[in-house]
C-alpha cells in the first residue's frame, strides 16, 4: 500500500515537473526515493508561489537587468542567471535565441518544447522543423531571420503559460527586440501575437493582417501576425492560410525601401 502511494507520487511528481515522454530506461532525474517527491514538489512549489506573489517583484528586477545590458550576449547571460521566474526551476536550458541578429527579420514563438528544452535552441522539434521548411519555401533559413520566444523556460509538460511567467519575462522580450532591432516581425500564434501587440485577440482574427510594434529607440517594426506551427500540425487544413501569410512577409520585404539587404 506504502509502496503504492510512493509510486503514484512519484509519476505525480514527473509530470508536475514536465516529464511527458520517455527517450530512455534510466531515468534521468535522482532516482526517487519513497521521501524524495514529499520533499521535491513542495519547495518547488513554494518557490512557483512566492514567485506568483512577487510577480511585480520579479518583474521590477527583470526591468533593472535590462537597463543594465547593452548586447545580446549580455542579455543571453543575464537572463541565464535570472531567478525571478519559477519556469526555470523545472527546465534543462534557457532557450534565448538562435539565427542571425542582424537579418531585420524576426520571428516570434510561444515557449520552448521538449526538443528545444533539451537542446537549448528554439524551434528545432517537429514545429521548428515545419516552421524551417515553410521559411526555407520563401528562400529563408536561419541566416536570413533571427527566432525567439516570449519565454526562454519550457513550461512543464508544455502547458499554456501562465499571464504571471509571460509578464515576468517581458522586459526580457523587449530588450531582445531592441537590441535585434528588426524592421519585420513575425508573431507566431496567440500567444506571442496577445503579448508583443497587448490585445486579447484571437489569432484567426489576427493572421494575416499587419499592426506595428515601436521599439525603445523610437523606430516601427513591421508586425505581421501567423499561425503557430505547431497548431499547422495539428490542423494541416490551415497551411494553406499559413502559405499566404508568409508570401505576405515575403511581398512586403522584398516591396520594402531596403529590399536588397533582407
Ligand atoms: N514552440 C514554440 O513556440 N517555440 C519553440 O521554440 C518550440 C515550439
Amino acid at each position: 500500500m506504502t509502496e503504492q502511494i510512493d509510486i503514484k507520487q512519484i509519476l505525480e511528481w514527473y509530470l508536475w515537473a514536465g516529464v511527458d515522454e520517455t527517450c530512455g530506461s534510466e531515468p534521468f532525474a535522482p532516482p526517487p526515493r519513497p521521501s524524495a517527491p514529499s520533499l521535491v514538489m513542495p519547495a518547488a512549489r513554494a518557490a512557483s508561489t512566492n514567485l506568483a506573489q512577487d510577480t511585480g517583484g520579479a518583474f521590477r528586477s527583470a526591468q533593472e537587468i535590462c537597463a543594465q545590458v547593452s548586447t545580446l550576449e549580455e542579455l543571453r547571460a543575464a537572463v541565464e542567471k535570472f531567478e525571478g521566474c519559477a519556469l526555470k526551476l523545472t527546465a534543462a536550458h534557457t532557450v534565448f535565441g538562435d539565427g542571425n541578429p542582424q537579418a531585420g527579420v524576426l520571428l516570434i514563438g510561444e515557449a520552448p518544447g521538449a526538443d528545444e528544452d533539451r537542446i537549448g535552441v528554439p524551434f528545432v522539434g517537429r514545429s521548428g522543423q515545419l516552421l524551417d521548411k515553410m521559411m526555407a519555401a520563401i528562400g529563408y533559413d536561419r541566416t536570413r531571420y533571427y527566432i525567439c520566444n516570449i519565454l526562454p523556460w519550457r513550461p512543464p509538460g508544455n502547458r499554456t503559460p501562465l499571464d504571471s511567467e509571460i509578464a515576468v519575462c517581458l522586459p526580457f522580450l523587449k530588450k531582445q527586440i531592441d537590441l535585434v532591432d528588426p524592421d519585420y516581425i513575425l508573431v507566431m500564434g496567440a500567444a506571442a501575437a496577445n503579448t508583443l501587440l497587448d490585445n486579447t485577440e484571437t489569432i484567426s482574427k489576427m493572421r494575416g493582417r499587419w499592426y506595428e510594434y515601436v521599439k525603445s529607440n523610437g523606430r516601427t517594426a513591421k508586425v505581421l501576425a501567423g499561425f503557430h506551427p505547431a497548431y499547422l500540425l495539428r490542423t494541416p487544413g490551415q497551411k494553406a492560410k499559413a502559405w499566404a501569410d508568409l508570401l505576405r512577409l515575403y511581398k512586403e520585404i522584398a516591396s520594402g525601401k531596403n529590399a536588397e539587404s533582407y
